[in-house]
């Protein structure tokens, strides 16, 4: 079984081999009612799909699956679809983020396992995409993306509203006593009117984005809506490129460069996207050897302006990116701060993928000269609070607290802050700093998005709207506010997070990029000899793997040992191969 330019395939290792084992590959195969012309000398492309009930935002992936298989077959392949875990943000407890690691392995050891040629990922709901694709690249197969698309807009006493953004408004009106449990009743019914993921600048649409940009997903799939015709027509043209792939491959490995994650960054903070791209990003980076560190996010975030303008950072929903254009028109625009020449899936260059593209509404994308917010719409903190870094998102703030003084309040785990934020006793202030502790890697554990702590009732009555909050969490990307993340090292693990007590003077400067603890070193130094770390909230299973192998948050959070080995290319095929062959 060769391809077309005299390459032999992967799969015919399998097919083609001699005596049993070639016998019972087939024989197996043929058991699903597949004939022997359907195998003979055709790539097969495995489609991973993360499709799953209790997942509303990948639930049209079979739709999606069947075209990639009209695809595949009108191009001459094989699709053999088989199931990938899958994370639904909302439904998943403690945390999707706990089990990113886990689809990652699962994905990686399927695609290498398994006798395909090129894979097709399907994926949609936030960690689906960074999960499935860190595990791809990992294997080094030529891979393209298929992903879900944001979902229809609700509609709420005449107002369009997202799944995310509008979801922590209203609470903080319900919370507030400005909304009636009528209207709190409404709001459920209209909030998710189909499938397909979160439809605002939230993980799931900037990490789409990304994909589109790091050219693993053909041009302009990124923001079609999960319910448009086209979204299907777009993921048949992938299972075709599929194809083209197995034939002449272009792996993730020449795709994933510097460059191309340059490229990322850049789109990252011109479209004001989610903060948990930048974890994704870091953890991609590493299973492919990439250097990427914090550092990189702060140099390119500092000169790169916002030109989109969808919520939380903006009043527009993703779809209407694709209306305005679509991602290839962002590109377009931002073209003199990419890196043009860099591959992509489609055999092109970006800056080829994208010279057709046009914006059709200023509103939506702006241009480079005069972008919706001059530059830092995403910013890395580094200061005593946080030695390796933090993350805020000031294009999703109004400014007034960019730089601020104010007393800790610190809460010291997720179940205390539920048990006293809205304690009519809680001694806290509009200038307050909300500090919640053991909500990182290890402490939470898995780095749930905690981080947008709720304004206490009492303060949102009396009209506060926004605060300074920290902590080694993470946010939702539909979040907004003053919000530190991802501070590292975290509480849990003895960063200075871990010794801020009640009171002590925190200082945020996001133009100085600086988030400080104002407490005398000494006193730092006698609390860092008492600090004892919390108990680990796992001892067997998958937990206790995750807590004792998971990387902090300025290195991505994957598992320390399946970052790319120095001294190692990708291991694209699995063992035992050969030595069935002379099993005869
Ligand atoms: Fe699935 Fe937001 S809940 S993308």
């Amino acid at each position: 079984m060769v391809s077309g330019n005299g390459r032999r395939l992967r799969s015919a290792a399998w097919f083609d081999a001699p005596g049993e084992p070639g016998l019972a590959h087939r024989a197996y195969l043929k058991s699903e009612g597949i004939s022997q012309q359907a195998i003979s000398n055709r790539p097969i492309i495995g489609i991973a799909n993360a499709w799953s009930e209790f997942v509303n935002c990948n639930l049209h992936f079979r739709r999606l699956a069947a075209a990639v298989k009209r695809g595949v077959l009108q191009a001459g392949g094989l699709p053999l679809e088989f199931p990938t875990v899958s994370l639904g943000e909302v439904l998943m407890k403690p945390t999707t983020m706990l089990y990113r690691n886990l689809m990652a392995m699962d994905v990686e050891e399927s695609i290498r396992a398994y006798p395909m040629d090129a894979v097709v990922l399907l994926v949609g709901c936030d960690k689906t995409i960074p999960a499935s694709l860190m595990g791809a690249a990992s294997v080094d197969l030529p891979t393209i993306v298929v992903t879900a698309g944001p979902a229809q807009a609700g509609f709420f006493c005449g107002h369009e509203i997202s799944a995310g953004t509008d979801v922590w408004h209203y609470t903080e009106e319900y919370r507030a006593g400005r909304m009636s449990q009528a209207e709190w009743e409404e709001l459920e019914a209209s909030l998710v009117p189909s499938v397909g993921h979160c439809s605002e600048m939230g993980t799931a649409s900037t990490m789409s984005t990304l994909v589109e940009v790091l050219g693993l997903a053909l041009p302009g799939s990124a923001a079609l809506p999960a319910v448009d015709s086209r979204r299907a027509a777009s993921a048949e043209l992938a299972g075709r490129r599929a194809v083209e792939l197995a034939l002449q491959p272009i792996r993730p490995s020449e795709l994933l460069s510097k460059e191309s994650f340059e490229n990322a960054i850049v789109v990252l903070a011109a479209m004001g996207g989610s903060t948990n791209a930048i974890v994704h990003l870091l953890a991609l980076a590493g299973r492919v050897g990439v250097p990427l560190t914090l550092s990189d996010f702060d140099s390119i975030f500092r000169r790169t302006p916002m030109i989109t303008n969808v919520r939380p950072s903006g009043t527009h929903l993703f779809a209407d990116v694709h209306r305005a254009g679509g991602v290839p028109a962002v590109v377009k625009e931002l073209l003199p701060l990419l890196h043009a020449h860099v591959p992509t899936v489609t055999g092109h260059s970006l800056g080829e993928n994208v010279a057709a593209a046009r914006v059709h509404d200023r509103d939506v994308i702006a241009s480079l000269d005069q972008p919706f917010r001059a530059r830092g719409a995403i910013a890395v903190l580094r200061g005593s609070l946080a030695p390796n870094g933090a993350v805020i998102k000031p294009g999703a703030a109004n400014g007034v607290l960019d730089k601020h003084v104010g007393p800790a309040v610190v809460f010291d785990d997720i179940d205390d802050l539920g048990r006293r934020i809205d304690d009519p006793a809680l001694d806290i202030r509009p200038e307050s700093v909300m500090v919640l502790k053991n909500a990182g890697p290890k402490g939470a554990p898995g780095m749930p998005e905690w981080g947008h702590l709720p304004i206490p009732a009492k303060l949102l009555r009396a009209g506060v709207s926004d605060m300074v909050r920290i902590s080694d969490a993470r946010m939702s990307g539909t979040a907004y506010g003053t919000v530190v993340l991802h501070v590292s090292p975290e509480s849990a693990v003895g960063g200075p997070l871990g010794l801020v007590q009640t009171g002590d003077l925190i200082e945020l400067d996001i133009d100085a990029g600086r988030v400080d603890l104002r407490v005398d070193e000494r006193q730092i130094q006698a609390r860092a000899a008492a600090f004892r770390p919390p108990a680990p909230k796992y001892r067997r299973g998958y937990g206790a793997l995750f807590l004792e192998h998971v990387l902090q948050s300025d290195e991505g959070c994957d598992f320390d040992f399946l970052r790319k080995l120095p001294d190692e290319d990708a291991v694209t095929e699995p063992l035992g191969l050969v030595g069935e062959a002379i099993n005869v």
